[in-house]
């Protein structure tokens, strides 16, 4: 399996969903970087399920314990290593899925490629696993705090058919948000959505919009790691991702050069800017100071109430209606993960950038 994630700056991560602990290793932190764990707890209790009644009933307290690489509230240079417990294991519930494929899950095909997998709550294909990511970004986001101005900003854009436009959302408060989703009006809709599809045992996907404001230009590594290849391949890693759009996205396909194109000007300061950004600020793979903006689309997850045709290992039919504990809807709880992936390729970006620059 793939494990590990980053060039320069390294995060593997173990864990399986009802094992005893998740946890990683963060390798390639310069050292000397103040770490406030309370920051990264912060961003962890954004993930975590149980908080409200959308999420997953699983409870978990997701308290991260730091096991090296930091001392006395800085960064040594060392790899650091961290684990989160598994504390609310309900493994009866999967039970049946030891033999039963869950449509649209990873269970079929970790079975067919592992021939031995660990079915409870999903075992490694679990979602629990991206709580790790969070670590690690969490890390990497202090670590951008203090050598640039970059902001990292997401928030939910979509809850199935229910789409908050760009000018209507709050950014700058998404956190005080239950469901991420900046604007009350769009938000109460999507609430009311959600409420209606967990009552009928069903799940419904949506969108994240991130915005990278104050990137400096040259971040991205031609030909084969262009920053929005390694931006996609993150977001593409998080479980239930099924699209990634950078700016205009497939828009892009019905403009015309005209339209498309961003004009060139300098500013008072003598930088060179773009007066429009529909290139959403990567142009041949490397960041050109304008905002870096893409959306990322979650499918429905797949463990649904409403009964299902699937089949066993022996491949005879079944109907499964899955019991268990599961979000209806995860898109809220994916905001922190797509922060940290995001921090992860761009802190990772400038390592590779100063270690070429003597
Ligand atoms: C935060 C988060 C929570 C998730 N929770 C669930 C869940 O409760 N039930 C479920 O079936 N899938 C859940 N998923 C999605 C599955 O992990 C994912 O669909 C599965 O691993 C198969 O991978 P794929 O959808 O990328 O093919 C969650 C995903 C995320 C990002």
């Amino acid at each position: 399996m793939s494990n590990t994630f980053g060039t320069l700056l390294k995060l593997t991560t173990y864990g399986e969903s009802h094992g005893e602990s998740i946890g990683g290793v963060l390798d390639g932190c310069p050292a000397g970087f103040c770490v406030d764990v309370s920051k990264i707890q912060e961003e962890l209790n954004k993930r975590k399920p149980g908080t409200n009644t959308w999420t997953s009933p699983r409870k978990e307290s997701d308290e991260v314990q730091i096991l090296s690489g930091i001392y006395q509230g800085k960064t040594l240079g060392t790899p650091i290593g961290f684990c989160i417990k598994n504390e609310d294991k309900k493994s009866e519930h999967y039970q049946n899925l030891e033999n039963v494929f869950r449509p649209s899950h990873a269970d079929y095909t970790y079975q067919a490629k592992y021939k031995h997998r660990d079915a409870r709550g999903g075992g490694r294909s679990s979602a629990r696993e991206t709580a790790c990511r969070v670590v690690a970004g969490a890390i990497a986001q202090q670590i951008l705090a203090q050598i640039s101005s970059i902001v990292v900003q997401s928030y939910v854009c979509q809850i199935g058919d229910i789409c908050l436009p760009q000018e209507k959302a709050d950014i700058v408060n998404v956190a005080q948000y239950v469901l991420q989703m900046p604007n009350h009006e769009y938000q109460d809709q999507a609430i009311a959505k959600i409420n209606a599809l967990k009552e009928i045992g069903d799940s419904v996907g949506g969108c994240i919009q991130t915005i990278v404001s104050h990137a400096p230009v040259g971040l991205g590594e031609p030909i084969f790691d262009k920053l929005h290849a390694k931006l996609a391949y993150a977001m593409f890693s998080i479980p239930a991702v099924k699209g990634f759009d950078l700016g205009q996205g497939f828009t892009a396909a019905s403009m015309l050069g005209s339209q498309h194109n961003d004009a060139f000007y300098t500013d008072e300061n003598g930088n060179i800017k773009t007066t429009t950004n529909h290139s959403a600020g990567i142009q041949g793979g490397i960041s050109n100071g304008e905002e870096i903006l893409f959306k990322t689309a979650f499918k429905p997850v797949s463990s649904i109430k409403i009964p299902q045709n699937t089949v066993n290992k022996a491949g005879e039919a079944e109907m499964i209606s899955i019991q268990g504990r599961h979000d209806p809807c995860v898109v809220p709880r994916a905001v922190p993960i797509i922060n940290a992936m995001t921090a992860l390729v761009l802190l990772d970006f400038i390592l590779q950038d100063r270690a070429k620059s003597f």
